[in-house]
Protein backbone atom coordinates (compact mmCIF):
# COMPACT_ATOMS: atom_id res chain seq x y z
CA UNK A 1 0.00 0.00 0.00
CA UNK A 2 1.01 3.42 -0.94
CA UNK A 3 1.69 6.15 1.83
CA UNK A 4 1.84 9.85 1.39
CA UNK A 5 4.64 11.43 3.76
CA UNK A 6 4.44 14.93 3.90
CA UNK A 7 6.56 17.62 6.05
CA UNK A 8 4.18 20.24 7.11
CA UNK A 9 4.71 24.01 7.92
CA UNK A 10 5.84 24.72 4.23
CA UNK A 11 3.87 27.98 2.89
CA UNK A 12 2.58 27.23 -0.62
CA UNK A 13 3.47 29.87 -3.35
CA UNK A 14 3.09 29.48 -7.32
CA UNK A 15 0.39 28.46 -9.58
CA UNK A 16 -1.20 25.12 -9.96
CA UNK A 17 -2.96 23.94 -12.62
CA UNK A 18 -6.59 21.79 -12.22
CA UNK A 19 -7.38 19.12 -14.21
CA UNK A 20 -10.84 17.69 -15.86
CA UNK A 21 -13.60 17.15 -13.38
CA UNK A 22 -14.08 13.76 -12.17
CA UNK A 23 -17.82 14.02 -11.48
CA UNK A 24 -18.29 14.96 -15.01
CA UNK A 25 -16.18 12.37 -16.47
CA UNK A 26 -17.27 9.48 -14.74
CA UNK A 27 -20.38 10.29 -16.16
CA UNK A 28 -19.44 11.18 -20.43
CA UNK A 29 -17.56 8.19 -20.88
CA UNK A 30 -20.49 6.02 -20.45
CA UNK A 31 -22.58 8.38 -22.30
CA UNK A 32 -20.07 7.44 -25.44
CA UNK A 33 -22.05 4.36 -25.21
CA UNK A 34 -25.60 6.76 -26.92
CA UNK A 35 -23.49 7.51 -29.65
CA UNK A 36 -23.36 6.10 -33.35
CA UNK A 37 -19.88 7.34 -33.99
CA UNK A 38 -16.73 7.29 -32.25
CA UNK A 39 -16.03 10.70 -29.49
CA UNK A 40 -13.27 12.59 -28.67
CA UNK A 41 -13.36 13.25 -24.86
CA UNK A 42 -10.55 15.74 -23.77
CA UNK A 43 -8.87 17.48 -20.22
CA UNK A 44 -10.26 13.85 -19.02
CA UNK A 45 -8.44 13.56 -15.76
CA UNK A 46 -5.94 11.24 -15.23
CA UNK A 47 -7.80 9.05 -12.22
CA UNK A 48 -8.52 5.86 -10.99
CA UNK A 49 -11.88 6.39 -11.08
CA UNK A 50 -11.50 7.30 -15.04
CA UNK A 51 -9.49 4.35 -15.49
CA UNK A 52 -11.70 1.80 -13.91
CA UNK A 53 -14.94 3.87 -16.52
CA UNK A 54 -12.68 3.52 -19.35
CA UNK A 55 -11.94 -0.46 -18.49
CA UNK A 56 -15.58 -0.86 -17.80
CA UNK A 57 -16.32 0.57 -21.43
CA UNK A 58 -13.47 -1.50 -23.10
CA UNK A 59 -14.73 -4.84 -21.52
CA UNK A 60 -18.26 -3.82 -22.95
CA UNK A 61 -16.89 -4.12 -26.33
CA UNK A 62 -15.83 -0.53 -26.77
CA UNK A 63 -12.50 0.29 -28.67
CA UNK A 64 -10.46 2.82 -26.18
CA UNK A 65 -7.66 4.49 -27.15
CA UNK A 66 -5.59 7.38 -25.70
CA UNK A 67 -4.21 9.83 -28.10
CA UNK A 68 -2.21 12.10 -25.54
CA UNK A 69 -2.21 11.69 -21.34
CA UNK A 70 -5.95 13.64 -21.60
CA UNK A 71 -7.47 12.65 -24.71
CA UNK A 72 -9.51 9.94 -25.39
CA UNK A 73 -10.69 8.05 -28.27
CA UNK A 74 -13.72 5.96 -28.02
CA UNK A 75 -15.88 4.11 -29.93
CA UNK A 76 -19.28 2.04 -28.69
CA UNK A 77 -20.45 1.40 -32.19
CA UNK A 78 -20.35 -2.26 -32.50
CA UNK A 79 -21.21 -3.08 -29.27
CA UNK A 80 -23.54 -6.40 -28.13
CA UNK A 81 -22.49 -6.63 -24.65
CA UNK A 82 -24.71 -5.50 -21.93
CA UNK A 83 -24.10 -6.25 -19.03
CA UNK A 84 -21.28 -5.14 -16.17
CA UNK A 85 -20.42 -7.51 -13.99
CA UNK A 86 -19.90 -6.76 -9.83
CA UNK A 87 -15.97 -7.05 -9.81
CA UNK A 88 -15.97 -3.95 -12.02
CA UNK A 89 -18.68 -1.98 -10.98
CA UNK A 90 -17.93 -2.28 -7.43
CA UNK A 91 -14.45 -0.71 -7.97
CA UNK A 92 -16.23 2.61 -8.53
CA UNK A 93 -19.49 4.08 -7.22
CA UNK A 94 -19.88 5.72 -10.49
CA UNK A 95 -20.44 2.94 -11.96
CA UNK A 96 -24.79 3.32 -11.59
CA UNK A 97 -23.87 5.38 -15.07
CA UNK A 98 -23.78 2.27 -16.94
CA UNK A 99 -27.79 1.60 -15.95
CA UNK A 100 -28.78 4.78 -17.80
CA UNK A 101 -26.35 4.62 -20.53
CA UNK A 102 -26.75 0.86 -21.48
CA UNK A 103 -31.02 1.27 -21.02
CA UNK A 104 -30.95 4.38 -23.06
CA UNK A 105 -28.55 2.85 -25.56
CA UNK A 106 -29.95 -0.84 -26.31
CA UNK A 107 -33.14 -1.01 -24.09
CA UNK A 108 -31.15 -3.32 -21.93
CA UNK A 109 -28.60 -3.12 -18.44
CA UNK A 110 -27.62 -5.22 -16.69
CA UNK A 111 -25.51 -3.78 -13.76
CA UNK A 112 -24.50 -4.90 -10.68
CA UNK A 113 -26.13 -2.79 -7.72
CA UNK A 114 -23.46 -0.64 -6.23
CA UNK A 115 -22.19 -1.30 -2.88
CA UNK A 116 -22.04 -0.06 0.64
CA UNK A 117 -20.45 3.87 0.87
CA UNK A 118 -18.67 5.34 3.66
CA UNK A 119 -20.66 8.26 3.29
CA UNK A 120 -24.12 6.35 4.46
CA UNK A 121 -27.08 5.04 3.29
CA UNK A 122 -26.41 5.78 -0.67
CA UNK A 123 -30.00 4.40 -2.19
CA UNK A 124 -30.65 4.04 -5.75
CA UNK A 125 -34.43 3.98 -5.58
CA UNK A 126 -34.74 7.90 -7.61
CA UNK A 127 -32.43 6.35 -10.58
CA UNK A 128 -35.04 3.68 -10.71
CA UNK A 129 -38.25 5.79 -10.30
CA UNK A 130 -37.20 7.73 -13.34
CA UNK A 131 -36.01 4.37 -15.55
CA UNK A 132 -39.34 3.70 -15.18
CA UNK A 133 -41.70 6.68 -16.12
CA UNK A 134 -39.61 5.97 -19.14
CA UNK A 135 -41.16 2.82 -19.35
CA UNK A 136 -38.41 0.24 -18.71
CA UNK A 137 -39.23 -2.81 -15.93
CA UNK A 138 -36.41 -2.72 -13.14
CA UNK A 139 -35.83 -5.34 -10.96
CA UNK A 140 -33.21 -5.97 -8.27
CA UNK A 141 -31.99 -9.86 -8.20
CA UNK A 142 -28.95 -11.55 -7.17
CA UNK A 143 -27.23 -8.01 -6.78
CA UNK A 144 -27.43 -7.53 -9.90
CA UNK A 145 -29.61 -4.33 -11.57
CA UNK A 146 -31.90 -5.81 -14.53
CA UNK A 147 -33.27 -3.45 -16.57
CA UNK A 148 -35.27 -3.85 -19.68
CA UNK A 149 -38.00 -2.06 -22.27
CA UNK A 150 -39.07 -2.58 -25.51
CA UNK A 151 -39.57 1.02 -26.32
CA UNK A 152 -38.23 3.77 -23.90
CA UNK A 153 -40.91 6.90 -24.00
CA UNK A 154 -40.42 10.08 -22.95
CA UNK A 155 -42.28 10.58 -19.17
CA UNK A 156 -42.51 12.71 -16.31
CA UNK A 157 -39.95 12.39 -13.99
CA UNK A 158 -40.27 13.99 -10.31
CA UNK A 159 -37.54 13.35 -7.65
CA UNK A 160 -38.30 13.38 -4.20
CA UNK A 161 -35.07 14.41 -3.46
CA UNK A 162 -32.37 16.13 -5.31
CA UNK A 163 -29.70 13.64 -6.76
CA UNK A 164 -27.18 14.16 -8.73
CA UNK A 165 -26.57 10.88 -9.78
CA UNK A 166 -30.03 10.03 -10.59
CA UNK A 167 -30.78 13.49 -12.22
CA UNK A 168 -27.74 12.29 -14.69
CA UNK A 169 -29.00 8.82 -15.08
CA UNK A 170 -32.22 10.28 -15.97
CA UNK A 171 -30.93 12.29 -18.71
CA UNK A 172 -28.46 9.28 -20.51
CA UNK A 173 -31.36 7.18 -20.34
CA UNK A 174 -34.30 9.83 -21.98
CA UNK A 175 -31.93 11.39 -24.91
CA UNK A 176 -32.47 8.72 -27.31
CA UNK A 177 -36.41 8.05 -25.94
CA UNK A 178 -39.52 8.93 -27.90
CA UNK A 179 -40.82 11.65 -27.40
CA UNK A 180 -40.45 14.26 -24.88
CA UNK A 181 -39.13 13.91 -20.84
CA UNK A 182 -39.40 16.37 -18.49
CA UNK A 183 -37.21 15.98 -14.84
CA UNK A 184 -38.52 18.25 -12.27
CA UNK A 185 -36.80 18.72 -9.36
CA UNK A 186 -33.67 18.66 -10.99
CA UNK A 187 -29.71 18.93 -9.51
CA UNK A 188 -28.15 21.84 -10.70
CA UNK A 189 -23.82 21.21 -10.40
CA UNK A 190 -21.73 21.78 -13.11
CA UNK A 191 -21.23 18.56 -14.00
CA UNK A 192 -24.82 18.27 -14.99
CA UNK A 193 -24.60 21.15 -17.57
CA UNK A 194 -21.24 19.38 -18.19
CA UNK A 195 -23.16 15.86 -19.45
CA UNK A 196 -25.70 17.84 -21.16
CA UNK A 197 -23.21 19.73 -23.13
CA UNK A 198 -21.39 16.72 -24.47
CA UNK A 199 -25.16 15.15 -25.16
CA UNK A 200 -26.07 18.02 -27.22
CA UNK A 201 -22.54 18.49 -28.88
CA UNK A 202 -23.62 15.26 -30.21
CA UNK A 203 -26.93 15.52 -31.13
CA UNK A 204 -29.21 14.94 -28.49
CA UNK A 205 -32.10 17.89 -27.39
CA UNK A 206 -31.89 18.60 -23.79
CA UNK A 207 -33.08 22.18 -22.20
CA UNK A 208 -32.89 23.35 -18.62
CA UNK A 209 -29.29 21.71 -17.85
CA UNK A 210 -28.83 23.88 -14.16
CA UNK A 211 -31.96 24.62 -13.51
CA UNK A 212 -34.85 22.44 -11.71
CA UNK A 213 -36.36 21.64 -14.67
CA UNK A 214 -34.82 19.69 -17.33
CA UNK A 215 -36.33 18.74 -20.66
CA UNK A 216 -35.45 16.35 -23.02
CA UNK A 217 -37.07 15.47 -26.61
CA UNK A 218 -35.87 11.99 -27.77
CA UNK A 219 -33.35 11.74 -31.19
CA UNK A 220 -32.84 8.94 -33.13
CA UNK A 221 -29.12 9.27 -33.69
CA UNK A 222 -26.22 10.52 -32.19
CA UNK A 223 -23.13 11.61 -34.40
CA UNK A 224 -19.37 12.01 -32.88
CA UNK A 225 -18.01 14.38 -30.67
CA UNK A 226 -15.25 16.32 -29.67
CA UNK A 227 -15.73 17.75 -26.13
CA UNK A 228 -14.04 18.90 -23.35
CA UNK A 229 -14.37 18.32 -19.89
CA UNK A 230 -14.92 21.16 -17.21
CA UNK A 231 -12.72 21.83 -14.77
CA UNK A 232 -12.68 20.27 -11.53
CA UNK A 233 -14.36 22.76 -9.25
CA UNK A 234 -13.41 20.38 -6.01
CA UNK A 235 -9.86 19.73 -7.02
CA UNK A 236 -9.50 24.01 -7.43
CA UNK A 237 -11.71 23.80 -4.10
CA UNK A 238 -9.21 22.10 -2.32
CA UNK A 239 -5.94 23.49 -3.91
CA UNK A 240 -7.53 27.08 -2.56
CA UNK A 241 -7.91 25.78 1.10
CA UNK A 242 -4.46 24.02 0.47
CA UNK A 243 -2.82 28.10 -0.49
CA UNK A 244 -5.00 29.46 2.95
CA UNK A 245 -4.05 26.58 5.30
CA UNK A 246 -0.59 26.85 4.51
CA UNK A 247 -0.67 31.35 4.57
CA UNK A 248 0.32 30.73 1.23
CA UNK A 249 -0.42 32.97 -1.92
CA UNK A 250 -1.58 30.70 -4.75
CA UNK A 251 -2.57 31.30 -8.94
CA UNK A 252 -4.93 28.13 -9.29
CA UNK A 253 -5.10 28.33 -13.26
CA UNK A 254 -7.51 26.39 -15.28
CA UNK A 255 -10.64 26.83 -13.18
CA UNK A 256 -14.40 28.09 -13.93
CA UNK A 257 -14.93 31.07 -11.27
CA UNK A 258 -18.32 30.64 -11.53
CA UNK A 259 -18.41 26.82 -10.86
CA UNK A 260 -16.75 28.45 -7.34
CA UNK A 261 -18.73 30.94 -6.54
CA UNK A 262 -20.21 28.99 -2.72
CA UNK A 263 -16.38 27.73 -1.94
CA UNK A 264 -14.74 31.84 -2.57
CA UNK A 265 -17.83 33.24 -0.60
CA UNK A 266 -17.25 30.86 2.61
CA UNK A 267 -13.35 31.29 2.17
CA UNK A 268 -13.53 35.03 1.99
CA UNK A 269 -15.56 35.20 5.42
CA UNK A 270 -12.89 33.13 6.93
CA UNK A 271 -10.43 35.90 6.27
CA UNK A 272 -8.65 34.67 2.39
CA UNK A 273 -8.22 36.70 0.20
CA UNK A 274 -9.48 35.48 -3.32
CA UNK A 275 -9.01 37.54 -6.86
CA UNK A 276 -11.24 35.81 -9.80
CA UNK A 277 -9.87 35.85 -13.39
CA UNK A 278 -11.23 34.13 -16.46
CA UNK A 279 -10.19 31.04 -15.36
CA UNK A 280 -8.03 31.27 -12.96
CA UNK A 281 -8.17 32.91 -8.88
CA UNK A 282 -5.79 34.08 -6.83
CA UNK A 283 -5.57 32.61 -3.27
CA UNK A 284 -3.63 34.53 -0.28
CA UNK A 285 -3.65 35.32 3.35
CA UNK A 286 -2.37 38.37 4.89
CA UNK A 287 -4.48 37.98 8.53
CA UNK A 288 -5.77 36.15 10.72
CA UNK A 289 -8.20 33.49 9.99
CA UNK A 290 -11.76 33.60 11.51
CA UNK A 291 -14.50 31.68 12.69
CA UNK A 292 -17.52 30.78 10.28
CA UNK A 293 -20.87 28.65 9.98
CA UNK A 294 -20.90 26.44 7.14
CA UNK A 295 -23.94 23.64 5.65
CA UNK A 296 -23.69 21.76 2.41
CA UNK A 297 -26.42 21.83 0.47
CA UNK A 298 -27.20 20.98 -3.42
CA UNK A 299 -25.12 23.14 -5.69
CA UNK A 300 -25.80 26.16 -5.85
CA UNK A 301 -24.80 25.68 -2.18
CA UNK A 302 -21.80 24.61 -0.40
CA UNK A 303 -21.07 21.22 -1.83
CA UNK A 304 -21.03 18.55 0.51
CA UNK A 305 -17.43 17.25 -1.28
CA UNK A 306 -15.55 20.45 -0.28
CA UNK A 307 -16.60 20.25 3.44
CA UNK A 308 -13.70 17.58 4.99
CA UNK A 309 -11.47 20.10 3.24
CA UNK A 310 -13.23 23.24 4.92
CA UNK A 311 -13.46 21.69 8.59
CA UNK A 312 -9.72 21.19 8.53
CA UNK A 313 -8.92 25.24 7.36
CA UNK A 314 -11.44 26.45 10.14
CA UNK A 315 -9.75 24.46 12.90
CA UNK A 316 -6.60 26.27 12.04
CA UNK A 317 -9.02 29.98 12.07
CA UNK A 318 -9.89 32.18 15.65
CA UNK A 319 -13.27 31.19 17.36
CA UNK A 320 -16.11 28.19 17.06
CA UNK A 321 -17.62 27.25 13.95
CA UNK A 322 -20.35 24.91 13.18
CA UNK A 323 -20.08 22.79 10.34
CA UNK A 324 -23.31 21.11 9.43
CA UNK A 325 -23.92 17.97 6.50
CA UNK A 326 -26.61 18.55 4.70
CA UNK A 327 -26.37 15.90 2.58
CA UNK A 328 -24.95 12.72 3.83
CA UNK A 329 -25.26 10.88 6.64
CA UNK A 330 -21.95 9.92 7.85
CA UNK A 331 -19.37 12.32 6.49
CA UNK A 332 -17.65 13.01 9.63
CA UNK A 333 -15.60 10.34 9.81
CA UNK A 334 -12.58 11.85 9.13
CA UNK A 335 -12.61 14.00 12.37
CA UNK A 336 -10.97 10.94 14.37
CA UNK A 337 -7.61 11.26 12.11
CA UNK A 338 -7.97 15.01 12.50
CA UNK A 339 -8.24 14.99 16.45
CA UNK A 340 -5.05 12.94 15.87
CA UNK A 341 -3.50 16.00 14.54
CA UNK A 342 -4.71 18.53 17.19
CA UNK A 343 -7.61 19.55 16.00
CA UNK A 344 -10.50 20.07 18.27
CA UNK A 345 -14.13 19.27 16.82
CA UNK A 346 -17.21 17.72 18.64
CA UNK A 347 -19.65 15.58 16.66
CA UNK A 348 -22.81 15.11 17.00
CA UNK A 349 -24.87 13.51 14.13
CA UNK A 350 -24.48 15.98 11.32
CA UNK A 351 -22.98 18.59 13.24
CA UNK A 352 -19.83 19.66 13.96
CA UNK A 353 -18.11 21.82 16.67
CA UNK A 354 -14.98 23.08 15.57
CA UNK A 355 -13.14 25.01 18.27
CA UNK A 356 -9.96 27.06 16.19
CA UNK A 357 -6.77 25.85 18.07
CA UNK A 358 -4.66 28.08 15.06
CA UNK A 359 -2.59 24.83 14.96
CA UNK A 360 -1.90 21.62 13.71
CA UNK A 361 0.78 18.65 14.15
CA UNK A 362 1.95 15.90 12.07
CA UNK A 363 0.58 12.03 13.18
CA UNK A 364 0.21 9.23 11.14
CA UNK A 365 -3.32 8.84 9.50
CA UNK A 366 -5.41 7.27 7.19
CA UNK A 367 -7.98 8.23 4.58
CA UNK A 368 -11.38 7.16 4.81
CA UNK A 369 -12.30 8.31 1.78
CA UNK A 370 -11.51 10.64 -1.34
CA UNK A 371 -12.25 14.20 0.81
CA UNK A 372 -11.46 13.11 3.67
CA UNK A 373 -8.14 12.25 2.21
CA UNK A 374 -7.82 15.61 0.86
CA UNK A 375 -8.53 16.87 3.96
CA UNK A 376 -6.02 15.04 6.01
CA UNK A 377 -3.29 16.51 2.87
CA UNK A 378 -4.13 20.13 3.45
CA UNK A 379 -4.00 19.69 7.57
CA UNK A 380 -0.44 17.76 7.01
CA UNK A 381 0.64 20.50 4.93
CA UNK A 382 -0.30 23.16 7.44
CA UNK A 383 0.63 20.87 10.60
CA UNK A 384 4.18 21.36 12.21
CA UNK A 385 6.35 18.25 11.67
CA UNK A 386 5.30 14.81 9.78
CA UNK A 387 2.35 13.21 8.55
CA UNK A 388 2.44 10.07 7.18
CA UNK A 389 -1.07 9.37 5.28
CA UNK A 390 -2.33 5.69 4.53
CA UNK A 391 -5.13 3.86 2.44
CA UNK A 392 -4.11 7.22 0.04
CA UNK A 393 -6.03 4.80 -3.25
CA UNK A 394 -8.99 6.74 -2.06
CA UNK A 395 -7.29 9.89 -2.20
CA UNK A 396 -5.85 9.45 -6.38
CA UNK A 397 -9.48 8.11 -7.04
CA UNK A 398 -10.19 11.77 -7.84
CA UNK A 399 -7.15 13.88 -7.90
CA UNK A 400 -4.62 13.51 -10.73
CA UNK A 401 -1.02 13.35 -9.81
CA UNK A 402 -1.60 15.52 -6.49
CA UNK A 403 1.96 15.20 -5.15
CA UNK A 404 3.56 16.26 -8.03
CA UNK A 405 1.25 19.32 -8.19
CA UNK A 406 1.67 20.00 -4.95
CA UNK A 407 5.93 19.57 -4.89
CA UNK A 408 5.81 22.57 -7.38
CA UNK A 409 4.29 25.31 -5.55
CA UNK A 410 6.63 24.86 -2.19
CA UNK A 411 5.00 21.52 -0.67
CA UNK A 412 7.03 18.84 0.79
CA UNK A 413 5.38 15.38 -0.21
CA UNK A 414 6.23 12.65 -1.06
CA UNK A 415 4.48 9.34 -2.26
CA UNK A 416 6.42 5.99 -0.70
CA UNK A 417 5.63 2.36 -1.57
CA UNK A 418 5.30 0.04 0.74
CA UNK A 419 8.42 -1.96 0.92
CA UNK A 420 9.99 2.02 1.45
CA UNK A 421 7.41 2.64 4.08
CA UNK A 422 8.30 -0.31 5.86
CA UNK A 423 11.57 0.15 5.67
CA UNK A 424 11.28 3.31 7.20
CA UNK A 425 9.58 1.81 9.95
CA UNK A 426 12.24 -0.78 10.44
CA UNK A 427 14.81 2.11 10.76
CA UNK A 428 12.52 4.26 13.01
CA UNK A 429 12.46 1.32 15.42
C1 LIG B 1 -22.62 12.75 -6.41
C2 LIG B 1 -21.12 12.88 -6.38
C3 LIG B 1 -20.60 12.92 -4.94
C4 LIG B 1 -21.29 14.04 -4.18
C5 LIG B 1 -22.80 13.95 -4.33
C6 LIG B 1 -23.53 15.14 -3.74
C7 LIG B 1 -20.52 11.76 -8.41
C8 LIG B 1 -19.90 10.58 -9.06
N1 LIG B 1 -20.56 11.74 -7.09
O1 LIG B 1 -22.95 11.52 -5.77
O2 LIG B 1 -19.20 13.15 -4.98
O3 LIG B 1 -20.96 13.97 -2.82
O4 LIG B 1 -23.18 13.87 -5.71
O5 LIG B 1 -23.11 16.31 -4.35
O6 LIG B 1 -20.92 12.70 -9.06
N2 LIG B 1 -30.41 9.72 -2.68
C9 LIG B 1 -31.55 8.98 -2.46
N3 LIG B 1 -31.97 8.16 -3.47
C10 LIG B 1 -31.33 8.06 -4.66
C11 LIG B 1 -30.17 8.82 -4.87
C12 LIG B 1 -29.73 9.65 -3.86
O7 LIG B 1 -32.17 9.05 -1.39
O8 LIG B 1 -31.78 7.30 -5.54
C13 LIG B 1 -29.91 10.63 -1.61
C14 LIG B 1 -28.52 10.22 -1.09
O9 LIG B 1 -28.62 9.25 -0.07
C15 LIG B 1 -27.96 11.56 -0.61
C16 LIG B 1 -28.62 12.58 -1.55
O10 LIG B 1 -29.71 11.92 -2.17
O11 LIG B 1 -28.39 11.81 0.69
C17 LIG B 1 -27.71 13.12 -2.64
O12 LIG B 1 -27.12 12.02 -3.33
P1 LIG B 1 -26.69 12.15 -4.87
O13 LIG B 1 -26.77 13.59 -5.30
O14 LIG B 1 -27.47 11.15 -5.64
O15 LIG B 1 -25.18 11.71 -4.81
P2 LIG B 1 -24.41 10.92 -5.93
O16 LIG B 1 -24.92 11.29 -7.28
O17 LIG B 1 -24.33 9.48 -5.59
Amino acid sequence: MDKFVIHGGRRLTGEIEVSGAKNAAVALIPAVLLCDEPCILENVPDISDVSIGLRILYELGAQVEYLDKTTVRISAVNMTNYCVPYESARRMRASYYFLGALLGRYGRARVSMPGGCPLGDRPIDQHLKAFSALGADCSVNHGMVDLTANQLTGGQIYFDVVSVGATMNAMLAAVRAKGMTVIGNAAKEPHIVDLANFLNSMGADIMGAGTDVIKIRGVDYMHGSTYSVIPDQIEAGTFMIAAAATGGDVLIKNVTPKHLEPIINKMRKIGVNIEEFDDSVRVWVDGPLVRCNVKTMPHPGFPTDMQPQITTLLTLAEGTSIVTEGVWEQRFRYVDELRRMGADISVDGKVAVVEGTGKLTGAPVKACDLRAGAALIIAGLAAHGITEIEDIFHIERGYSNLDEKLRAIGADIHKISEPAASQKLKTAL
